[in-house]
Protein backbone atom coordinates (compact mmCIF):
# COMPACT_ATOMS: atom_id res chain seq x y z
CA UNK A 1 0.00 0.00 0.00
CA UNK A 2 1.69 3.41 -1.25
CA UNK A 3 1.07 6.16 0.68
CA UNK A 4 1.44 9.90 -0.98
CA UNK A 5 4.52 11.54 0.42
CA UNK A 6 2.18 14.25 1.95
CA UNK A 7 0.78 11.28 4.41
CA UNK A 8 4.08 10.16 4.40
CA UNK A 9 4.97 13.14 5.79
CA UNK A 10 2.35 13.65 8.38
CA UNK A 11 3.00 10.05 9.68
CA UNK A 12 6.81 10.30 9.89
CA UNK A 13 6.16 13.02 11.68
CA UNK A 14 3.13 11.89 13.97
CA UNK A 15 5.64 8.80 14.60
CA UNK A 16 8.06 11.89 15.90
CA UNK A 17 5.15 13.40 17.70
CA UNK A 18 4.66 9.61 19.94
CA UNK A 19 8.40 9.63 20.56
CA UNK A 20 8.29 13.18 21.57
CA UNK A 21 4.71 13.93 23.22
CA UNK A 22 5.68 16.46 20.83
CA UNK A 23 3.45 18.61 17.97
CA UNK A 24 4.68 20.13 15.13
CA UNK A 25 2.98 21.95 12.66
CA UNK A 26 3.88 22.70 8.95
CA UNK A 27 5.81 25.92 7.98
CA UNK A 28 7.61 24.91 4.76
CA UNK A 29 5.92 23.20 1.90
CA UNK A 30 8.26 22.38 -0.75
CA UNK A 31 7.15 19.83 -3.73
CA UNK A 32 6.45 19.85 -7.31
CA UNK A 33 6.10 24.22 -8.70
CA UNK A 34 6.75 25.39 -5.54
CA UNK A 35 10.28 23.79 -4.69
CA UNK A 36 12.28 25.89 -6.45
CA UNK A 37 10.16 29.54 -5.90
CA UNK A 38 11.75 28.72 -2.24
CA UNK A 39 15.14 28.90 -3.01
CA UNK A 40 17.71 30.96 -4.70
CA UNK A 41 20.03 30.05 -7.28
CA UNK A 42 23.42 31.22 -6.02
CA UNK A 43 25.44 31.59 -9.03
CA UNK A 44 28.63 33.65 -7.00
CA UNK A 45 28.47 30.98 -4.56
CA UNK A 46 32.25 29.43 -4.39
CA UNK A 47 34.99 28.46 -1.83
CA UNK A 48 38.37 27.70 -3.50
CA UNK A 49 39.06 25.48 -0.47
CA UNK A 50 35.95 23.50 -1.60
CA UNK A 51 34.72 23.70 -5.28
CA UNK A 52 36.06 21.73 -7.58
CA UNK A 53 35.72 21.91 -11.56
CA UNK A 54 31.55 23.23 -10.94
CA UNK A 55 30.13 26.73 -12.11
CA UNK A 56 26.98 27.25 -10.65
CA UNK A 57 24.54 29.31 -12.45
CA UNK A 58 21.69 31.33 -12.40
CA UNK A 59 18.53 29.72 -12.25
CA UNK A 60 17.41 31.76 -15.85
CA UNK A 61 20.59 30.11 -17.25
CA UNK A 62 19.71 26.90 -15.28
CA UNK A 63 16.06 26.95 -16.43
CA UNK A 64 16.57 27.59 -20.33
CA UNK A 65 19.08 24.59 -20.29
CA UNK A 66 16.37 22.59 -19.09
CA UNK A 67 18.37 22.08 -15.83
CA UNK A 68 19.56 18.90 -17.06
CA UNK A 69 22.18 18.93 -19.87
CA UNK A 70 24.70 15.94 -19.38
CA UNK A 71 26.03 16.35 -22.73
CA UNK A 72 28.55 19.43 -22.98
CA UNK A 73 31.73 17.79 -23.82
CA UNK A 74 34.73 19.92 -22.29
CA UNK A 75 37.92 17.51 -23.97
CA UNK A 76 39.88 20.36 -25.47
CA UNK A 77 38.89 23.12 -22.72
CA UNK A 78 41.81 22.58 -20.06
CA UNK A 79 40.35 25.34 -17.95
CA UNK A 80 36.44 23.22 -18.17
CA UNK A 81 34.64 23.69 -15.31
CA UNK A 82 30.91 21.55 -15.68
CA UNK A 83 27.64 23.95 -15.28
CA UNK A 84 26.03 22.98 -11.72
CA UNK A 85 24.15 24.88 -9.37
CA UNK A 86 24.12 25.93 -5.90
CA UNK A 87 20.71 26.83 -4.15
CA UNK A 88 19.53 28.22 -0.43
CA UNK A 89 16.03 28.72 0.91
CA UNK A 90 14.50 31.98 1.11
CA UNK A 91 13.53 31.03 4.48
CA UNK A 92 15.61 29.94 7.33
CA UNK A 93 14.78 27.32 9.55
CA UNK A 94 14.94 27.73 13.67
CA UNK A 95 15.41 25.49 16.55
CA UNK A 96 12.67 23.77 17.31
CA UNK A 97 12.53 22.63 13.45
CA UNK A 98 11.75 18.89 12.27
CA UNK A 99 12.72 18.81 8.52
CA UNK A 100 11.59 15.89 6.24
CA UNK A 101 13.40 15.12 3.08
CA UNK A 102 12.07 12.30 0.58
CA UNK A 103 13.42 11.46 -2.27
CA UNK A 104 13.80 8.71 -4.91
CA UNK A 105 18.01 9.61 -6.48
CA UNK A 106 20.64 11.30 -5.13
CA UNK A 107 23.36 12.26 -7.40
CA UNK A 108 26.53 9.68 -7.56
CA UNK A 109 29.22 9.12 -9.74
CA UNK A 110 33.10 9.24 -9.60
CA UNK A 111 33.97 12.74 -8.85
CA UNK A 112 30.24 13.63 -7.64
CA UNK A 113 29.99 15.60 -4.53
CA UNK A 114 26.33 15.98 -3.58
CA UNK A 115 24.94 17.91 -0.65
CA UNK A 116 21.72 18.79 1.23
CA UNK A 117 22.49 20.64 4.45
CA UNK A 118 21.70 23.80 6.67
CA UNK A 119 23.77 26.40 7.55
CA UNK A 120 23.73 29.91 9.74
CA UNK A 121 24.26 33.08 8.49
CA UNK A 122 27.57 33.43 10.36
CA UNK A 123 29.84 30.27 9.62
CA UNK A 124 30.55 28.46 11.15
CA UNK A 125 29.76 30.10 14.54
CA UNK A 126 26.20 29.59 13.53
CA UNK A 127 27.04 25.59 12.19
CA UNK A 128 26.08 23.80 9.55
CA UNK A 129 23.89 20.56 9.77
CA UNK A 130 24.83 17.83 6.92
CA UNK A 131 21.92 16.01 6.22
CA UNK A 132 22.51 13.98 3.13
CA UNK A 133 26.43 14.13 1.80
CA UNK A 134 29.29 12.01 0.39
CA UNK A 135 30.87 11.30 -2.87
CA UNK A 136 32.04 9.02 -5.53
CA UNK A 137 30.33 5.86 -5.55
CA UNK A 138 30.17 5.63 -1.95
CA UNK A 139 26.19 3.96 -0.46
CA UNK A 140 26.22 5.31 3.37
CA UNK A 141 25.57 8.57 3.91
CA UNK A 142 27.79 10.60 6.18
CA UNK A 143 26.14 12.88 8.24
CA UNK A 144 28.12 15.82 10.42
CA UNK A 145 27.74 18.95 11.97
CA UNK A 146 29.97 21.92 11.96
CA UNK A 147 30.45 24.10 14.65
CA UNK A 148 33.48 24.62 14.87
CA UNK A 149 34.13 21.68 16.68
CA UNK A 150 33.64 18.98 14.33
CA UNK A 151 31.17 16.03 16.34
CA UNK A 152 31.08 12.59 15.74
CA UNK A 153 29.87 11.42 12.30
CA UNK A 154 28.17 8.04 12.36
CA UNK A 155 27.46 6.30 8.91
CA UNK A 156 24.54 5.08 8.10
CA UNK A 157 24.63 2.11 5.78
CA UNK A 158 22.82 2.12 1.93
CA UNK A 159 21.79 5.40 2.72
CA UNK A 160 23.01 6.85 -0.35
CA UNK A 161 24.22 6.72 -4.17
CA UNK A 162 23.31 3.42 -5.49
CA UNK A 163 22.50 1.64 -2.79
CA UNK A 164 19.77 4.63 -2.11
CA UNK A 165 18.71 5.11 -5.75
CA UNK A 166 18.18 1.24 -5.94
CA UNK A 167 15.71 0.72 -3.13
CA UNK A 168 13.63 3.75 -4.96
CA UNK A 169 15.27 6.19 -2.36
CA UNK A 170 13.83 6.95 1.22
CA UNK A 171 13.32 9.70 3.60
CA UNK A 172 15.57 11.55 5.45
CA UNK A 173 14.70 13.27 8.64
CA UNK A 174 16.42 15.70 11.04
CA UNK A 175 15.10 17.10 13.97
CA UNK A 176 16.77 19.98 16.02
CA UNK A 177 15.87 21.53 19.69
CA UNK A 178 17.75 22.33 22.99
CA UNK A 179 18.05 18.53 23.54
CA UNK A 180 20.39 18.30 20.34
CA UNK A 181 20.25 17.53 17.09
CA UNK A 182 18.84 13.88 15.30
CA UNK A 183 18.69 12.53 12.17
CA UNK A 184 16.83 9.89 10.85
CA UNK A 185 17.57 7.78 7.21
CA UNK A 186 14.46 5.81 6.54
CA UNK A 187 14.59 3.24 3.66
CA UNK A 188 11.60 2.52 2.24
CA UNK A 189 9.61 0.08 4.58
CA UNK A 190 12.25 0.83 7.09
CA UNK A 191 14.07 3.34 9.94
CA UNK A 192 16.21 3.44 12.65
CA UNK A 193 18.60 6.25 13.93
CA UNK A 194 21.14 7.34 12.01
CA UNK A 195 22.70 10.08 14.30
CA UNK A 196 22.09 11.99 17.74
CA UNK A 197 24.27 14.69 18.93
CA UNK A 198 22.84 15.31 22.29
CA UNK A 199 23.29 19.15 23.50
CA UNK A 200 26.40 17.82 25.93
CA UNK A 201 28.63 17.35 23.04
CA UNK A 202 27.40 19.46 20.47
CA UNK A 203 25.54 22.57 22.19
CA UNK A 204 22.05 23.29 19.78
CA UNK A 205 21.09 26.64 21.10
CA UNK A 206 24.60 28.60 21.49
CA UNK A 207 26.32 26.61 18.42
CA UNK A 208 23.33 27.12 15.75
CA UNK A 209 21.65 29.93 14.61
CA UNK A 210 18.51 30.46 11.74
CA UNK A 211 19.88 27.56 9.42
CA UNK A 212 19.31 28.16 5.23
CA UNK A 213 18.32 24.72 3.20
CA UNK A 214 20.90 24.31 0.93
CA UNK A 215 21.08 22.42 -1.65
CA UNK A 216 24.03 21.91 -4.15
CA UNK A 217 26.23 19.09 -6.57
CA UNK A 218 30.13 20.20 -6.73
CA UNK A 219 32.71 17.82 -8.87
CA UNK A 220 35.89 16.75 -7.47
CA UNK A 221 37.20 19.42 -4.71
CA UNK A 222 38.07 18.81 -1.30
CA UNK A 223 35.85 16.34 -0.52
CA UNK A 224 35.87 13.87 -3.59
CA UNK A 225 39.34 14.96 -4.47
CA UNK A 226 41.47 14.96 -1.32
CA UNK A 227 44.59 14.09 -3.29
CA UNK A 228 42.97 10.67 -4.45
CA UNK A 229 42.71 9.60 -0.88
CA UNK A 230 38.40 9.80 -0.44
CA UNK A 231 38.91 9.46 -4.25
CA UNK A 232 40.40 5.65 -4.56
CA UNK A 233 37.91 4.07 -1.91
CA UNK A 234 35.58 3.40 -4.80
CA UNK A 235 37.28 5.35 -8.02
CA UNK A 236 40.66 4.66 -7.75
CA UNK A 237 40.44 3.42 -11.30
CA UNK A 238 39.64 6.48 -12.49
CA UNK A 239 42.58 8.51 -10.41
CA UNK A 240 42.90 11.23 -10.74
CA UNK A 241 39.42 12.78 -10.17
CA UNK A 242 40.22 15.84 -12.64
CA UNK A 243 40.40 12.94 -15.65
CA UNK A 244 36.54 12.60 -15.49
CA UNK A 245 35.34 16.35 -15.41
CA UNK A 246 35.43 16.64 -19.02
CA UNK A 247 33.36 13.81 -20.55
CA UNK A 248 29.71 14.09 -19.84
CA UNK A 249 28.70 10.64 -19.65
CA UNK A 250 30.42 10.20 -16.40
CA UNK A 251 27.23 13.01 -15.16
CA UNK A 252 24.20 10.85 -16.15
CA UNK A 253 23.62 9.65 -12.44
CA UNK A 254 24.44 13.17 -11.08
CA UNK A 255 20.66 14.30 -10.51
CA UNK A 256 18.35 14.61 -7.53
CA UNK A 257 15.11 13.51 -7.55
CA UNK A 258 13.02 15.32 -4.67
CA UNK A 259 9.71 14.32 -3.95
CA UNK A 260 9.35 16.71 -1.20
CA UNK A 261 10.92 18.75 1.72
CA UNK A 262 8.98 19.76 4.55
CA UNK A 263 9.80 21.77 7.62
CA UNK A 264 7.55 21.57 10.46
CA UNK A 265 8.27 23.54 13.83
CA UNK A 266 7.05 23.16 17.36
CA UNK A 267 6.17 25.68 19.98
CA UNK A 268 8.39 23.35 22.94
CA UNK A 269 12.08 23.02 21.52
CA UNK A 270 13.33 21.26 24.67
CA UNK A 271 12.29 17.99 24.00
CA UNK A 272 14.59 14.82 23.31
CA UNK A 273 13.70 12.76 20.68
CA UNK A 274 13.64 8.94 21.27
CA UNK A 275 15.61 8.41 23.34
CA UNK A 276 18.57 8.81 22.45
CA UNK A 277 21.56 7.40 20.13
CA UNK A 278 21.04 3.66 20.52
CA UNK A 279 17.16 3.12 20.30
CA UNK A 280 15.81 2.23 16.29
CA UNK A 281 12.81 4.41 15.26
CA UNK A 282 9.83 2.30 13.92
CA UNK A 283 8.62 3.55 10.78
CA UNK A 284 6.67 1.00 10.17
CA UNK A 285 4.28 1.63 7.22
CA UNK A 286 4.84 4.73 6.94
CA UNK A 287 7.31 4.45 4.40
CA UNK A 288 6.15 2.36 2.28
CA UNK A 289 7.07 4.31 -0.98
CA UNK A 290 5.78 7.58 -2.60
CA UNK A 291 5.20 6.32 -5.99
CA UNK A 292 1.08 6.65 -5.66
CA UNK A 293 -0.43 10.22 -6.84
CA UNK A 294 -3.86 9.36 -5.43
CA UNK A 295 -5.45 12.48 -6.61
CA UNK A 296 -3.01 14.55 -4.57
CA UNK A 297 -0.63 17.30 -6.19
CA UNK A 298 2.01 15.65 -3.94
CA UNK A 299 2.18 11.89 -5.52
CA UNK A 300 5.50 10.96 -6.80
CA UNK A 301 4.95 9.91 -10.32
CA UNK A 302 2.77 13.75 -10.28
CA UNK A 303 5.59 15.22 -8.84
CA UNK A 304 8.03 14.02 -11.37
CA UNK A 305 5.27 15.30 -14.35
CA UNK A 306 4.81 18.63 -12.63
CA UNK A 307 8.24 19.53 -12.42
CA UNK A 308 9.02 18.25 -15.76
CA UNK A 309 6.08 20.68 -17.36
CA UNK A 310 8.54 23.30 -15.34
CA UNK A 311 11.70 22.16 -17.49
CA UNK A 312 13.10 20.75 -13.99
CA UNK A 313 11.97 16.85 -14.86
CA UNK A 314 12.54 17.16 -10.84
CA UNK A 315 16.43 16.67 -11.08
CA UNK A 316 18.35 18.70 -10.27
CA UNK A 317 21.44 17.89 -12.75
CA UNK A 318 24.60 18.99 -13.98
CA UNK A 319 25.50 20.78 -17.01
C1 LIG B 1 39.43 17.65 -29.30
O1 LIG B 1 40.47 17.86 -30.21
C2 LIG B 1 40.73 16.76 -31.06
C3 LIG B 1 41.95 17.07 -31.91
O2 LIG B 1 41.81 18.32 -32.53
C4 LIG B 1 39.49 16.49 -31.91
O3 LIG B 1 39.71 15.35 -32.72
C5 LIG B 1 38.32 16.23 -30.98
O4 LIG B 1 37.14 16.08 -31.74
C6 LIG B 1 38.13 17.38 -30.01
N1 LIG B 1 37.08 17.02 -29.06
C7 LIG B 1 36.08 17.84 -28.78
C8 LIG B 1 35.10 17.34 -27.79
O5 LIG B 1 35.96 18.95 -29.27
C1 LIG C 1 45.16 6.58 -6.07
O1 LIG C 1 45.21 5.57 -7.04
C2 LIG C 1 46.14 5.82 -8.09
C3 LIG C 1 46.11 4.66 -9.04
O2 LIG C 1 44.82 4.37 -9.46
C4 LIG C 1 47.54 6.00 -7.54
O3 LIG C 1 48.42 6.35 -8.60
C5 LIG C 1 47.54 7.09 -6.50
O4 LIG C 1 48.81 7.16 -5.89
C6 LIG C 1 46.53 6.77 -5.42
N1 LIG C 1 46.49 7.87 -4.47
C7 LIG C 1 46.47 7.64 -3.16
C8 LIG C 1 46.48 8.84 -2.30
O5 LIG C 1 46.41 6.52 -2.70
C1 LIG D 1 21.84 12.21 -19.32
O1 LIG D 1 21.40 11.44 -18.21
C2 LIG D 1 20.12 10.90 -18.38
C3 LIG D 1 19.72 10.27 -17.08
O2 LIG D 1 20.60 9.27 -16.71
C4 LIG D 1 20.15 9.91 -19.55
O3 LIG D 1 18.88 9.36 -19.74
C5 LIG D 1 20.58 10.64 -20.81
O4 LIG D 1 20.73 9.72 -21.86
C6 LIG D 1 21.89 11.35 -20.58
N1 LIG D 1 22.17 12.21 -21.73
C7 LIG D 1 23.26 12.09 -22.44
C8 LIG D 1 23.41 13.05 -23.56
O5 LIG D 1 24.11 11.26 -22.18
C1 LIG E 1 8.01 20.50 26.57
O1 LIG E 1 8.55 19.19 26.58
C2 LIG E 1 9.09 18.79 27.83
C3 LIG E 1 9.74 17.45 27.66
O2 LIG E 1 8.84 16.50 27.18
C4 LIG E 1 7.97 18.76 28.86
O3 LIG E 1 8.49 18.41 30.11
C5 LIG E 1 7.33 20.13 28.93
O4 LIG E 1 6.21 20.08 29.81
C6 LIG E 1 6.88 20.60 27.55
N1 LIG E 1 6.41 21.98 27.63
C7 LIG E 1 5.27 22.36 27.07
C8 LIG E 1 4.94 23.81 27.20
O5 LIG E 1 4.52 21.60 26.48
C1 LIG F 1 18.31 -1.39 15.13
O1 LIG F 1 17.77 -2.20 14.14
C2 LIG F 1 18.72 -2.84 13.35
C3 LIG F 1 17.99 -3.57 12.23
O2 LIG F 1 16.91 -4.29 12.73
C4 LIG F 1 19.54 -3.78 14.24
O3 LIG F 1 20.53 -4.42 13.46
C5 LIG F 1 20.19 -2.98 15.32
O4 LIG F 1 20.88 -3.82 16.18
C6 LIG F 1 19.15 -2.18 16.09
N1 LIG F 1 19.82 -1.31 17.02
C7 LIG F 1 19.40 -1.19 18.27
C8 LIG F 1 20.18 -0.29 19.12
O5 LIG F 1 18.43 -1.79 18.70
Amino acid sequence: MLSSPKALGLILASTLAVATAQTYTLSQYLSGDNFLSAFNFIASASDPRNFGFVHFVSQSVAESSNMVDNSTNGANDSTFGRNSFYIESIETMDIGSLLIFDANHIPFGCSVWPSLFTQGQNWPAQGEIDIVENVNLAKDNRYSLHTGDVCNQPLSSNSFGSAFADKGGGVYALLWNTDGIAMWYFARGSGEVSAWYPASSCDPTTSFGPQTITIYIDICGAFADAQGIVFNRTCSQYFPCSSLVADPSNYDEAYWEINYLHVYTSENISNAPATGSSSNVSATGSTSGSGSNSGSALGGAEFFFVLASLAFLGLLTLF
